[in-house]
């Protein structure tokens, strides 16, 4: 057998030749392991982004990248491990909801979630707004939890697929993050590493994703479901709008707030019926719902939220996770910014545009996400969004509430709230952006 070697690889792959599974393997195993070097590491995502992978390369790095650590196997502890997964927004603060929804339909569940990632909000930043409440648990008490509880919610552990941890940092800094065959297999090898057998994918498009518009979203999402098919997963994929902020909250504490209203039956109505549509195609794939347009579930799905039996769910998983229980009881004990001040409007109409990006950046400005890997964030700041799409608004009226550390904090982030926002004389969205012609 021909020996292989990493420059011959990148070189084939720069060709736009399509790769064996012996080929990636070995630059992903060698990658892994120190012996192939970041440069080269780099020019290969290039070429990737460039020449894309076919669908047989594509499963091959998902599976290559998610043994390249432990695998998780959670069949001692459950039936069928059921997952979900964002691609990353601005306020999806949907996993807090969904986990209990799931688990309170006797359907146990055991998920690993990860920390803010530029502008986009991470889970475990939102549940650390919660004191004492613990997500680094080792592989063991993650199982024990689940088994007990029915519900865990933990960090991904660094031994999780670090093949990918390592190529997406590279990524990060080499201009090769929004290649779609190199999010798909980041993504799905994440997943798989982690143990489940069915996953649902929310893939966003809009101004807030990495898929700008719903086409690519789709194009995305079909890459996953495909992978799913290759390697024997359940995958129920959905594309959903990030252009403007799903529900209200973008930061922390006040993200924790509008999940626990949610969970109250209160809550913004987009989010409330993103989580119930989640949780049900989640309960789908582990075969507590029959039916494609969620019809059999959704009358108790709705129950749960408004009579507090998710919220009862949620609270247990605090419980045994370390965090104070009182903070869920009572809201106004989360963090809480020293400076609350809404920005008000100073014209009337409706609203085309509510940019999540910028409503994200603000937040990231506020102190709510991370400018640099590693830094600790403020759980107290962050933004509520009054408006939606659409909507009217009078002037005098509240378009924003700022959660600030100082004077000069909300300044900054009044004038990016501002320029978030674009104006129309009509109600909804215009069909149409304009006529390009030949003709004059
Ligand atoms: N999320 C991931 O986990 N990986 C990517 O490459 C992009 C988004």
């Amino acid at each position: 057998m021909e020996r292989m070697n990493s420059v011959t690889i990148i070189a084939k792959k720069r060709d736009g030749e399509e790769l064996s599974e012996r080929e990636i393997r070995y630059f992903i195993e060698n990658y892994t392991a120190g012996n192939i070097p970041d440069y080269q590491a780099a020019a290969w995502c290039m070429a990737v982004f460039l020449k894309g992978m076919s669908r047989e390369e594509t499963i091959a790095l998902t599976m290559a990248m998610a043994e390249s650590g432990e695998m998780i196997n959670l069949s001692e502890v459950l039936d069928f491990a059921v997952d979900k997964h964002s691609s990353g927004g601005v306020g999806d603060k949907t996993t807090l909801v969904v986990l209990p929804l799931v688990a309170a339909n006797g359907v146990p569940v055991a998920k690993m979630s990860g920390r803010g990632l530029a502008y986009t909000g991470g889970t475990l930043d939102k549940m650390e707004s919660i004191r004492g409440f613990s997500s680094d648990i080792p592989p063991e008490r993650f199982k024990t939890l689940v088994a007990e509880n029915g519900i865990v919610l933990a960090g991904q552990t660094n031994d999780l697929a670090p093949a990918d941890g390592l190529l997406y940092a590279l990524r990060d800094v080499t201009g090769t993050v929004s290649s779609k065959p190199l999010i798909a297999s980041s993504i799905m090898s994440k997943k798989i590493a982690g143990g489940a057998n069915g996953i649902v994918l929310d893939v966003k498009a809009g101004s807030g994703a990495f898929m700008r518009t719903a086409d690519d979203a789709r194009d995305l999402a079909k890459i996953m479901v495909g992978i799913g098919e290759g390697v024997g997963r359940k995958v129920t994929a959905i594309i959903s709008d990030m252009n403007q902020p799903l529900g209200r909250a973008v930061g922390n504490a006040v993200e924790v707030r509008e999940a626990i209203h949610t969970m109250r039956g209160e809550g913004p109505p987009d989010f409330r019926e993103h989580c119930i549509v989640l949780a049900g195609h989640m309960l789908r794939l582990a075969g507590a719902a029959n039916k494609a347009d969620l019809s059999d579930i959704r009358p108790s799905l709705e129950a749960q939220l408004d009579d507090g039996t998710a919220l009862e769910v949620f609270t247990r998983m605090v419980k045994a996770q370390g965090g104070d229980v009182a903070q869920v009881e009572d809201l106004g004990k989360l963090p809480q910014a020293p400076l609350i001040r809404d920005v008000i409007s100073e014209r009337s109409g409706y609203l085309r545009q509510v940019d999540a990006k910028r409503i994200g950046l603000c937040a990231l400005d506020l102190g709510a996400g991370r400018a640099k890997k590693g830094e600790p964030v403020d759980h107290a700041v962050g933004v509520v969004a009054h408006v939606k799409v659409g909507e009217k608004v009078e002037a005098g009226e509240p378009l924003f509430t700022v959660h600030a550390r100082t004077e000069d904090d909300y300044t900054h982030a009044h004038n990016q709230l501002l320029g978030a926002l674009e104006w129309s004389d009509r109600p909804g969205l215009p069909l149409f952006y304009g006529v390009l012609s030949t003709e004059a």
